[in-house]
Formats: structure tokens, sequence, C-alpha cells
């Protein structure tokens, strides 16, 4: 196993050779790889319409299952799309790739629902007649070390988060353009990841994760008006109260980012990854500090405690 050699992202995963040979879930029909396919016409490929939910698998149970659910089920339900499938069948179509890849752990899944084929490569939805296409990606995921160890290292930049009346952030859709175009500005400043102002200039969140720092043994995060509702990211605000760790939800701006002691991001992929320096700042010795240290651990037993009680229930 050897880590990915292109510039660092919050994403990396070791190099897992059976990844070439997995198959997906595509409309009912689990494919190889290679012949795992959608039409050209489709609502996803032509403008980004569709939702999507990334999860891991632990010892045969999906973390956070129904809080995922929730995130998905809203969403399509606010842009009138159907998936076509309910909790159950979606649990199913989940099981049936795993077993099918052999998968039981440290397994990384993208769910994806698009609006379906067109009938006519334009924007109109009544034009996307074939009902929901659904791509269930499962992939043997573990992150890299590195990412604990060395830290991510952030720019902040012009791209931010908008208001939720023109595209609101907690659409997990597949057009992610908005957070591409800060990601692109991250690196050619040379960093890995950016770092988003919302639109009164408060300090966000990340193109791809929620963004936390630490203050004198404070932990704040943003209000959560402009960023993904992260299911990490309220699983981390709830730790904190239930640990009398004292936590804010908050507009906070650059002067109080340069003056953390930690700060840190949350992702289902990457769970806790620490932030090493932003804007060339470096940040403590740019591995996780106390507090973060502390979060993780007590992440890691809440998703060991989950997932026990989880396969502790009686089967289907
Ligand atoms: C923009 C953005 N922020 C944050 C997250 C993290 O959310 P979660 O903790 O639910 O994985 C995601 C994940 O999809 C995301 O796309």
């Amino acid at each position: 196993m050897q880590e990915t050699s292109h510039a660092p992202t919050t994403h990396d995963s070791e190099e897992d050779a059976r990844n070439r040979d997995i198959r997906i879930w595509v409309n009912g029909e689990i494919v190889p790889r290679d012949e795992a396919k959608v039409s050209v016409y489709d609502s996803g490929f032509l403008l980004g319409d569709g939702m999507w939910e990334g999860m891991r698998l632990h010892h045969g149970v999906w973390a956070f299952f129904d809080e995922h659910m929730d995130r998905l089920f809203d969403s399509c339900r606010a842009v009138s799309l159907d998936i076509g499938l309910d909790r159950a069948g979606i649990a199913d179509a989940l099981a049936r790739t795993a077993e099918a890849n052999g998968m039981n752990d440290d397994v990384h899944c993208r769910l994806m629902v698009t609006r379906g084929v067109k009938v006519k490569p334009f924007q109109h939805p009544g034009l996307s007649r074939s009902g929901p296409t659904v791509v269930i990606i499962m992939e043997h995921s573990k992150p890299v070390d590195r990412l604990q160890t060395r830290g991510i290292r952030l720019a902040t930049v012009p791209q931010v988060r908008g208001l939720p009346m023109s595209q609101d952030a907690k659409y997990n859709s597949h057009s992610k353009l908005n957070c591409v175009i800060a990601c692109l500005q991250a690196e050619q400043a040379g960093a890995d990841e950016a770092l988003m102002l919302d639109p009164h200039g408060f300090v966000n969140t990340t193109n791809a994760c929620n963004f936390f720092i630490v203050r004198r043994g404070e932990v704040w995060t943003s209000t959560g008006d402009y960023c993904m509702n992260g299911v990490t990211r309220e699983k981390v605000i709830d730790l904190c109260r239930a640990e009398g760790i004292p936590v804010f939800e908050r507009n906070y701006s650059l002067f109080d980012v340069y003056g953390a002691s930690e700060a840190f991001l949350t992702g289902t992929f990457g769970a806790q990854t620490p932030v090493a320096e932003i804007d060339g700042k470096p940040l403590g010795d740019g591995t996780a500090g106390p507090v973060t240290r502390r979060i993780r651990e007590l992440y890691r037993d809440l998703v060991r405690d989950h997932v026990a009680e989880r396969r502790a229930l009686p089967g289907p």
C-alpha cells in the first residue's frame, strides 16, 4: 500500500489495487467498474442536477445511516427529485453492492441520485423522463496517515459561500462548481484546500469539509447558515456539549482564525483532520493539538459504540 503521489487533498486514501476491480450499482444492476456507465443525456452529467451522500462502512454498519438519509431525502424532496426507493430500498441496495464486492470495513461509498435521462439536452426538469438514475460506488478506503501527521494547508479564497436563496450550501448536489472554483483558487495559492468566507466576510467552511477552530480551550465553528449541514460537524458539536467542552456556533473572522491554537476539518471521510497552516501562517506544530486529539478520540468511540449498537439489533 502506497500513498498517492499528487498534491495532497483531504480525501487521500491508501492506494488499494482491489479498487480497480470493484463492482458498481447502476439502477439495480451491479456491474464491473469499466461497464458502469450513465447516459450523456443524464441530468447529473448535463446539469449537475442530482444529490449524493458519502458514507462509510464500519464492520458491516453504515455509520449514521439515518442522518445521511435524512439529508438525502430532505434535499431530494426540496428539488422534487423522486429517488424511486425508500430508506429500506437504499439500505438493501447498499447491502447488495457491499456483498458483491466482499466489503465489510474501511469502505467509502458515494451514493448518487440524479433526475435521470433527459429526452433533450436542455435544462427543464420536465425533460428528464426516465425516472431517477441511482449509482453506488464503493471503494476500499483508508485515509492516509499523512492527513493526521502533517495536517492540511488552507488558503482563504475569493470564492464565497452564497446566500441560501441562490444555491443553498445545504444541498449536497452533484454541481459543486462553487466548491471546485474555491479549491482551484486554494491550489493556485499553494494550499491543499480552500477556506471560504460567507457573504458578510465571516469564516464559514472549506470547499469539501466543515471547519472548526480552538481558541483558549473553546471550540468555535460557523453559525451553520452558509455551509453543508455536515453529519460529522453535528456529531462533533453534540460530543463537545455532552463532554463539557465549550463549543460555539458563531460568527468569527480571520482575525480569530489567525489567533487560534488549533484548527481542524470535519467530514465523513477523514473524521477530524488537523490544519497545519492557514494563509501561510503555521498553527501549532502542524499536527493535531490536544483538543483536536480529544475530539478525535471521542468521535472514534462514538462510531465504535454506534456500530456495536447497530450490530446488536436483530437482522432483517
Ligand atoms: C461542502 C461539504 N462540506 C462538508 C461536508 C462534510 O459533511 P459530512 O460530515 O456529512 O460528511 C461535505 C460532504 O459531503 C461537503 O460536500
